[in-house]
């Protein structure tokens, strides 16, 4: 029986996220990104690529993941994943695009000089961070490809290789971790690939080397370790909207409105502080994407 993990989980973060007893946290060494580009300050409040709230710790980002191919064990994720090997990585991008391409992540990370990106995460069990991501927009990348008019959709694939990535060896997930966005939801500046967080390239625990970053979304549209971009003509597969479809939506915006079927979203338990917050409508950018859902009831479109 798979249901319910991520509801287990959420009620242990509720309760039990360890601040006063921490536990074992191994060193994180990865290569500092050279050039990565902070934006001018004044136009921060417009485009929300800087929200100004305290960052949450390195240690914490770094060690309280979700990343079920490695482990189902948020503080477990760290360890199981420290020896996973990202050399030779490539992106494909194809479908419905022009100038289909497989991009050797060198190539890909030349596209656009790395952005620093502080952005909330709110993820759907009911905790949040703040990361200070390095990246660039996704629509730079389809920019490169050139998206034929039919393509309506872009779909991602997480690498399927279960001697790397043990937790695909068993059925917690139907493996590879697939995610989707609509066009214009892709095409939008805050959506971001990331390949670094404060300052260093990525850990593997948060999606070495390259995941997608959907700020006003809940955190488990941000799949991690990218292989496969595909532009598609119709709503692709998701795998949690698959593992549980009256749970997890397609769109999964950010909503303190829409409650998941068995908790409260109106609020959330920042990591590293205590008490709770209440959580905003799209996370906090309601001016920069609310837009894109005018006219659908996000009751259904959850
Ligand atoms: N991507 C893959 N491939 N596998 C996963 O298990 N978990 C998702 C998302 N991306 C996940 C994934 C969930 S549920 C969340 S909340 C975020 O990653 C967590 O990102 P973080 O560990 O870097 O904070």
């Amino acid at each position: 029986m798979r249901a319910g993990i991520l509801a287990a989980s959420a009620v242990a973060t509720g309760v039990a996220y360890r601040k006063l007893n921490p536990v074992a946290r191994g060193e994180v060494k990865t290569a500092r990104l050279e050039g990565v580009i902070s934006a001018p300050a004044a136009t921060n409040a417009a485009t929300g690529f800087r929200v100004d709230e305290p960052e949450t710790s390195f240690e914490n980002i770094t060690h309280y993941n979700n990343f079920y191919e490695f482990s189902t064990d948020k503080e477990g994720v760290a360890a199981a994943a420290a020896d996973f090997d990202t050399k030779g990585w490539q992106v494909s991008v194809e479908g419905l695009v022009n100038q289909p391409k497989v991009f050797g992540l060198d190539d890909l990370l030349k596209i656009s000089p790395p952005e620093e990106r502080i952005y909330r995460m709110r993820c759907v069990e009911g905790w949040s961070m703040v990361i200070p991501w390095a990246g660039f927009s996704l629509s730079k990348l389809l920019g490169v490809v050139e998206p034929t008019g039919e393509a309506k959709f872009v779909a991602f694939e997480t690498l399927l290789d279960p001697r790397r990535m043990p937790g695909q060896r068993s059925d917690v997930l139907n493996w590879p971790y697939v995610e989707g966005l609509r066009m214009d939801e892709a095409m939008h500046p805050l959506t971001i690939l990331a390949s670094g967080l404060y300052g260093r390239a990525l850990p593997p625990q948060d999606g070495a080397p390259i995941r997608l970053v959907i700020p006003w979304k809940y955190g488990f549209k941000g799949i991690k370790s990218i292989v496969k971009i595909k532009l598609v003509a119709e709503q692709p597969r998701t795998s949690w909207s698959e593992y549980a479809p009256n749970e997890y939506g397609f769109y999964a915006n950010v909503n303190p409105h829409v409650d998941h079927p068995r908790w409260s979203q109106a609020t959330e338990q920042r990591i590293g502080e205590s008490g709770r917050r209440p959580t905003l409508m799209f996370n906090g950018y309601e001016e920069q994407v609310g837009h894109l859902y005018a006219g659908m009831d996000l009751r259904k479109d959850f």
